[in-house]
């Protein structure tokens, strides 16, 4: 897969990509994340990628033209299956669309700024608005590292065994179970007998259990939704 994320700032993007398992999907070959700073598509020597909103009184939008020759730059050389904006008013950001844009090639990510991308950009080279929570950040990038995050560890060899994304919270439409590791008893806290027993069917009957459990009480919104029948696949 290849990721390839639009920014002004590229360098709020430097950290997530080079620690830990993005760093070492990228090692491995896994993926391609190639961030693209939009100061080099500026439309005078200084610099200048975005301008005054029209018609509001503050707040400053990125102009179309740095944008556009970026992203048609890329659009030559790629064909992308996703061009994706990061957005507060875009759809949000849940596991389903994770697992689907994890099946796909090229993804693009644009980063807004300030008030946000000149409209006219989102008409012509979006295909889908993404919004990662019902709060405004100072823009994209963080929205687009956590995009990138969660579709990157469910490639193919990027997470281990004991890491496999078949057993996090949200997979199956449940919150994960409580974990444990050693030791068996911490300040008089201890582990839940099952987990020692090594009976890999009652183990299993557990993590169920506790799973229904914790979801019945923190997102019951979700709990409900087992029951019901779903047939959306995050498209
Ligand atoms: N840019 C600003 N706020 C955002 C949000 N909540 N999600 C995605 N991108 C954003």
């Amino acid at each position: 897969m290849r990721i390839d994320i639009v920014t002004c700032l590229p360098k709020l993007l430097y950290s997530p990509f080079n620690q830990s398992i993005l760093h070492r999907a990228q090692k491995k070959g896994i993926v391609e994340v190639v961030v693209h700073d939009l100061r080099a598509y500026a439309i005078n020597k200084h610099q200048q990628v975005d301008d005054y909103a029209y018609g509001v009184g503050a707040g400053m939008v990125l102009m179309p033209e740095p944008l556009d020759k970026c992203i048609s730059g890329l659009k030559e050389e790629y064909d992308y299956d996703e061009i994706i904006y990061m957005t507060p008013d875009g759809e949000t950001f849940n596991q389903k669309i994770a697992n689907h844009f994890s099946l796909k090639n090229n993804l693009m990510i644009i980063c807004g700024h300030y008030k946000g991308i000149d409209e006219r950009i989102r008409a012509m080279h979006v295909t889908r608005e993404i919004s990662i929570g019902d709060y405004v950040l100072s823009g994209g990038e963080l929205g687009a590292a956590v995009v990138a995050d969660a579709v990157i560890r469910l490639l193919p060899g990027v997470l281990s065994d004991e890491t496999s994304a078949l057993t996090d919270s949200y997979q199956d439409g449940l919150l994960a179970p409580p974990v444990y590791t050693r030791p068996a008893d911490y300040k008089g806290l201890k582990v839940p007998e099952v987990l020692l027993s090594g009976h890999e069917a009652k183990i299993e009957a557990w993590r169920l259990e506790k799973a229904m459990e914790r979801t019945k009480q923190r997102r019951p919104d979700l709990y409900k939704k087992i029951f019901e029948d779903s047939s959306d696949d995050g498209k």
